[in-house]
């Protein structure tokens, strides 16, 4: 039996699910038998703006699928083995890829990249041959990295769309508003914060001045907010003690990602988050990608916002951003190449 707080989270994950569109999709998740896989496919199986699921993995999927598929909601599952990547990628709409290994303590997310770079890569060579218009939201790591894969994999099949392709940065988006929620003392929706540039470490730059109670944080409560958001996956690595890192707490993070990208794709609009996508944000500091608020739309991004003002803090934080974000991103091209 759900406990009351658990009820509670689903229903207010039901809630968080706008039903407003006809529209449904087809959504795949490459992954599905993983520690985010698993939660991840039971939140979209609530989602009401996903119409049928495709759970794949090179294990466990169909029990996944099984079980998932008894919860009362409309949509359709179907899980799918290892041999099976083809058929789980027909007519899909929407790619989410949670595969790959995860860090275990001392690890960096760019120890990380020998074993999810080609697994990545052979995900996408797929998704651009049987599913070339899909939308493809890549939460593997090192994210800096492995979304440069993606696009690179489907540039060279011809098929790459800059609109199509996104590294899944919400959880760093959620945490800022969690953490700073519990600094400030207020309700983590009153405390949403822009986090941008990537995913790792001294990549991830959150925006506190941009929100009231984050601007008032200032001297060592500042730096500690910051360097908690940018190492929040530290703390989940090391409590779990070499058994993996955020599942719980990314699968909702991806549920959240996936659903703002649903509605817009059904044509709701001001539908506006952070995420690692191509653009031209900090071009001239030869960075191709980089996470500032992008509004999502039926054709997947429609615009890309400018970071907007900085504090001097945060302009310190962008410069040490920017060199390690480059470094990520050509050493996943160069894998491509
Ligand atoms: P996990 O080991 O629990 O699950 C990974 C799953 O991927 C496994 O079920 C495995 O069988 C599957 N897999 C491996 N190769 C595959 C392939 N070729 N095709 C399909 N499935 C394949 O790991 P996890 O905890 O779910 O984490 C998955 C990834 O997500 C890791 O790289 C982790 O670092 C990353 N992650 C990213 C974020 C983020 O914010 N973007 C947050 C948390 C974790
Ligand atoms: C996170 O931020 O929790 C993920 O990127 C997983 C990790 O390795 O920390």
């Amino acid at each position: 039996m759900l406990t009351r707080s658990a009820a509670r989270l689903l229903s207010t994950q039901t809630r968080a699910f706008s039903t407003s569109s006809a529209r449904q999709t087809k959504v795949a998740v490459l992954g599905a038998g993983g520690g985010i896989g698993q939660p991840l496919s039971l939140l979209l199986k609530i989602d009401p703006l996903v119409s049928s699921l495709s759970l794949y993995d090179i294990r466990g999927a169909p029990g996944v699928a099984a079980d998932v598929s008894h919860i009362d909601t409309e949509s359709t599952v179907k899980g799918y083995t290892a041999d099976q990547l083809d058929e789980a990628l027909e007519g899909v709409k929407v790619v989410v890829i949670p595969a790959g290994v995860p860090r275990k303590p001392g690890m960096t997310r760019d120890d990380l990249f020998n074993t999810n770079a080609s697994i990545v890569r052979d995900l996408a060579t797929s998704v651009g041959r049987v599913a070339p218009e899909a939308h493809i939201l890549v939460i593997s790591n090192p994210v800096n990295s492995t979304v440069p894969i993606v696009a690179r994999t489907l540039e060279k099949a011809g098929v790459f769309d800059p609109r199509r392709v996104f590294g899944v940065t919400t959880l760093d988006v959620v945490r800022a508003a969690r953490f700073l929620g519990e600094v400030s003392g207020n309700d983590p929706k009153n405390t949403v914060v822009p986090v941008v540039g990537g995913h790792s470490g001294a990549t991830i730059v959150p925006l506190l001045s941009q929100n009231a109670y984050g601007k008032a944080i200032s001297g060592e409560a500042y730096a500690a907010l910051v360097r908690r958001i940018q190492f929040g996956g530290d703390e989940v690595v090391k409590a779990k003690d070499g058994a993996g890192s955020a599942t719980l707490s990314m699968a909702y993070a991806g549920a959240k990602f996936t659903n703002a990208l649903l509605r817009g794709l059904n044509g709701e609009k001001g539908v506006i988050t952070p995420t690692f996508v191509k653009n031209n944000v900090f071009a001239d500091k030869g960075v191709d990608f980089f996470s500032s608020n992008v509004e999502l739309g039926q054709n997947g991004v429609e615009k890309i916002y400018p970071i907007g003002p900085l504090s001097a803090e945060e302009e310190k934080l962008l410069e040490a951003c920017l060199p390690d974000l480059k470094k990520n991103i050509e050493k996943g091209y160069a894998f491509v190449a």
